[in-house]
């Protein structure tokens, strides 16, 4: 394996799984301010570039406070369809063969708009990704600021559409929603058979406590962020032997804590963890995986075994059988010529 710099190319050739997606933050400011129109929703800007222009954020809460408004302008079914299915055509592009995508229907509950409305609509546009060449699935958040109440009621909802989800997983505002606030609906997921992630998000004041929490006592399945990991030798050689992998967003990162954590993703890397590259809320942070792995690649000065392993990664902490992870082992070698 030669040493020469990544390029784009490189990356884009390579079959990428995504696990660490939010679909309300693949709603790019086109179709943002379509739907406003259709929907008769005012969200303040009328063009794109004014829409691009209110994206000023450099924090969790401040991303946030933009992030939540804009879902506004999804009310009906076809919205949600919409949103999804703009976003598996856009990354066909950059060859994503795997998505495991989340979704936050408190989101949108909480504002009038059904479960049922959002499930169907992003369930569609899942069932019908195979036919871009992707296999996809979804992955239901709760909105760690709301109640553990609220999460249970959402839950219990969601049960109706077990079949259309494929795991639990917890985001939003983690400054004082700590993993335990939700230990019994975590408990009754696992219980009935969901696979469970959660947010461990970029330097919270509680970083490490939350991270040990949703290792030891939650028992989740992946972290979503969670590279401050780094800072407990042990947690870190728990997640090794264990194959817990780790879903970093580089670019997101760089955002909201002005560090893409290049330095902690490459030092989890080489000690053998599976850490991955995903894209987060790209329409907002002008970054699909690809990209994001790129600007990895190019600011970290990654080797192409390094972008490899990365790659190979996701597939490998990805919610699917044995089989089908060798099956795009393999196809990643072939394409980077490794067969
Ligand atoms: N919701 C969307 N993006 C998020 C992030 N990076 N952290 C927590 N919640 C989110
Ligand atoms: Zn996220």
């Amino acid at each position: 394996m030669d040493d020469q710099a990544v390029s784009k190319e490189f990356i884009k050739s390579l079959p990428k799984a995504e696990l660490h997606l939010h679909l309300e933050g693949t709603l790019e400011s086109e179709l943002k301010l379509k739907l406003a129109q259709k929907n008769k929703v005012s969200i303040g800007q009328n063009t794109i570039e004014e829409v691009k222009e209110s994206y000023q954020f450099d924090s969790l809460p401040s991303f946030l406070a933009i992030y939540y408004p804009a879902m506004n302008v999804l009310q009906e079914e076809e919205d949600f369809y919409l949103l999804a299915w703009s976003y598996l055509q856009k990354v066909k592009e950059q060859n994503v063969v795997y998505a495991e995508l989340f979704f936050d229907p408190q989101a949108h509950t909480t504002r009038g708009v059904s479960f049922e409305t959002v499930i169907n609509g992003y369930y569609r546009a899942i069932a019908e990704s195979e036919k871009l060449g992707i296999k996809s699935a979804l992955i239901m958040c709760f909105l760690r600021d709301l109640s553990a109440e609220s999460a249970m009621e959402t839950y219990e909802e969601a049960l109706n559409y077990q079949d259309k989800i494929l795991g639990i997983g917890l985001d939003s505002d983690e400054k004082g929603n700590p993993p335990e606030k939700f230990a019994a609906v975590f408990a009754r997921a696992q219980a009935d058979g969901f696979h469970t992630t959660m947010h461990c998000d970029i330097d919270q004041e509680d970083s490490i406590a939350h991270i040990r929490t949703a290792l030891l006592e939650i028992g989740v399945e992946r972290l979503d962020h969670g590279t401050n990991i780094v800072e407990d030798p042990a947690l870190v050689e728990y997640v090794k032997q264990k194959g817990i992998g780790l879903t970093c967003c580089p670019v997101s990162n760089g955002f909201v804590v002005a560090d893409m954590k290049g330095k902690e993703i490459k030092q989890l890397l080489h000690e053998g963890v599976k850490v991955t590259v995903n894209s987060d809320d790209p329409a907002y942070f002008q970054s699909y995986v690809a990209d994001d792995l790129f600007s990895l690649a190019a600011a970290y000065d990654l080797t192409k075994a390094e972008v490899i392993q990365l790659v190979k990664n996701a597939f490998s902490i990805a919610w699917i059988p044995e089989a089908e992870k060798i099956k795009y082992h393999e196809q990643v070698e072939k394409a980077a010529h490794l067969q």
